[in-house]
């Protein structure tokens, strides 16, 4: 959540180091600072709020060095202000760091530096660090092993890089839990949260693994353990294209992400599909697919979106692959000693696969035996490599905070995942053809509901005033309902809900007057002629309805206010078409109350803290 960006070599890193916070801000975006070694002295600039706010500040100051830190705080210990913001430094300022992470035995390391004389002036637990670093070059050690030997008292979580005056040709970078990469240039080196920040400058890159500390210099590097044992890494080469995280043209990449679905999906399905077989491919899955035809149940984690997906994702599996199955908060999965044996099989849902509750929920099912299948968008993240096996979304980048394509691609990859085991288990063929002959039109399906965008922005503009909303869906559309009210409450701050369509008797009832707007998902399948009923009950009580239909289906017209239609597809796959206008729907709305879309206040886009 919070994002670094370091660079040593010969260049002015202060205007690399404003562009590279700039495209981490999305990660978190509270307060940002940026810190350079020039003259042997170290200059620290910081802020609160916007990454645009630190530069004109550093613009001012005709800053220039060719080593240096930024960071982009979301605020854990501590307000976002100006102090609290990284980098934080020694009572000297001759070290200075950033650091991203939950150091948890932060209080007592803190008491045990007082009594020792040193001064804090942040709320941070950050701080510690610095001061820790500096008590062991106190004792004689050099920056490298005296940053080593302060890590290893440290409990919690840490992707930090650590500078110091005195040794002004060296960044040190560690990483506990919080991700870190080195970005290898020519005769210059970075380091980063995230591939993003370096992408303009370098596609080489080192993924630090949780343990490791490296010491980077311009033209040189060097990995080891924490415990001082050697390291041998690859430099691997990013396939990701600057032009990828751009917003192509849109205002926002929230409105780019939610456009360019048909090509995700398409992306997410290329080369994994078998018409004539009527099955998927998967090479993720070839080292576990005998074992997954045998287990005794699905877990499936994940928060947030990721695990809205999970639970269109146990219709599915129950339905066709007729295996139990469960789907739990990564959070509180982990912490409420879960039954997980050999024989099951635990799917880890996470676009940015860096989420810290699903990661430890992975590594407890790792322990306790468990087949940990990892569902990742960012290529090369925590839960991604620490998976027994998994499958890429390749839903590309996303950017903006509130989840969309990465959703959507998603619930394609294990609809994909579906087809495989059911067909190895006993779907026929005939059925297996037709799910992926309805999976392989879904792309051009998106397509034609994105046409709907200018009548969707008009149905916003009707309801923008309005202070909740209700959705309600039922079977595969009931998470839909989960999903857009999701979305509407983080990008508009509207108090939004959703319901399985037949709760609403036992209790949302009571809040439907003309005032509720009410957006059913209802299209035509097994339950339609149940929540045509429930639509009569909310309009007998005058709630304003809005209905995401199938084409074709005019009896609904007369029952609601508006009705946005879908094309018509096989149950398990109406998920990823009825979300699409209540993304459209929450993002017009946020537009025109105003609000930052992009950025909601108060989230981040990758929750890497509990
Ligand atoms: C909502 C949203 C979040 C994430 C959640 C999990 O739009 O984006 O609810 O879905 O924080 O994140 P990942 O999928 O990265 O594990």
């Amino acid at each position: 959540m919070c994002g670094i960006i370091g660079y040593i070599g010969n260049k002015n890193c202060v205007p690399l180091l404003i562009e590279g916070l700039k495209r981490l801000e999305y990660r978190g975006y509270d307060s940002a600072g940026i810190g350079v070694i020039k003259d042997g002295q170290s200059i620290i600039v910081k802020n609160k709020g916007k990454v645009s706010e630190l530069q004109a500040k550093v613009e001012q100051l005709d800053l220039e060095a060719n080593i240096g830190l930024g960071h982009t705080r979301w605020a854990t210990h501590g307000i976002p202000n100006e102090i609290n913001a990284h980098p934080h430094q020694n009572s000297d300022g001759t070290i200075f760091l950033i650091h991203n992470g939950i150091i948890e035995n932060y209080k007592p390391l803190k008491k045990i530096l007082s009594q020792e004389g040193y001064k804090f002036s942040s709320e941070t637990d950050t701080e510690v660090i610095a001061h820790l670093i500096d008590s062991f070059l106190k004792k004689g050690f050099d920056f490298f092993k005296a940053t080593r030997l302060a890590l290893l008292e440290i409990e919690g979580t840490y992707g930090l890089a650590v500078l110091y005056t005195r040794e002004p040709d060296k960044i040190i970078v560690a990483r506990k839990g919080s991700p870190i990469i080195l970005g290898i240039g020519n005769n210059e080196n970075f380091v980063a949260s995230d591939v993003s920040a370096v992408l303009a400058h370098t596609k080489n890159v080192i993924y630090l693994e949780d343990g490791e500390i490296a010491l980077l210099k311009k033209d040189d590097y060097l990995v080891r353990t924490i415990t001082d044992d050697e390291v041998i890494k690859e430099v691997q080469e990013i396939s990701m294209t600057l032009d990828e995280i751009d917003k192509g043209g849109y205002p926002h990449f929230m409105l780019k992400e939610i456009m360019e679905q048909p090509e995700s999906l398409r992306n997410s399905i290329r080369g994994r599909l078998l018409l004539e077989e009527g099955t998927a491919k998967l090479g993720g899955l070839d080292n576990i697919i005998d074992d997954l035809l045998d287990v005794d149940r699905f877990i499936i984690t994940a928060c947030g979106t990721s695990w809205h997906a999970g639970l269109v994702a146990e219709y599915m599996f129950e339905q066709f692959i007729r295996i139990p199955t469960e789907v739990e908060y990564a959070s509180e999965f982990r912490y409420r000693n879960p039954v997980i044996n050999k024989r099951d099989a635990v799917f880890f849902i996470s676009q940015s696969g860096e989420t810290a509750d699903t990661l430890a929920a992975l590594r407890e099912t790792k322990l306790r035996g468990g087949i940990a299948i990892g569902i990742c968008n960012v290529v090369g993240s925590s839960i991604a490599r620490e998976s027994d096996s998994g499958v890429y979304i390749h839903a590309g980048p996303e950017i903006g905070v509130a989840s969309t394509k990465a959703f959507t691609s998603q619930l394609i990859v294990l609809a994909l995942i579906t087809l495989l085991i059911a067909r190895r288990k006993n779907l026929s063929l005939e059925n297996g053809r037709e799910i992926a002959k309805a999976i392989s039109r879904i792309p051009d399906q998106v397509a034609e509901i994105l046409k709907l965008n200018d009548k969707i922005e008009e149905i916003a503009e009707k309801f923008k005033d309005a202070k909740n909303f209700l959705y309600l869906g039922r079977g595969y559309n009931f998470p839909v309902a989960l999903e857009g009210a999701l979305k509407l409450k983080e990008i508009s701050y509207i108090h939004a809900e959703g319901y399985p369509a037949a709760e609403m008797k036992h209790g949302p009832i009571a809040l439907i007057d003309e005032n509720m707007p009410v957006v059913f998902i209802a299209p035509k399948d097994a339950t339609y002629d149940k929540i045509i009923s429930n639509i009569q009950e909310v309009k007998a009580r005058g709630g304003r309805i809005i209905a995401i239909a199938s084409e074709g289906d005019e009896e609904i017209k007369d029952l609601v206010e508006y009705v946005i239609y879908i094309p018509h597809t096989i149950a398990m796959l109406k998920p990823i078409l009825t979300v699409i206008p209540l993304q459209l729907l929450a993002y017009h709305i946020a537009v025109k109350k105003g609000l930052n879309v992009d950025q909601p206040r108060n989230l981040a886009k990758s929750v890497t803290v509990e």
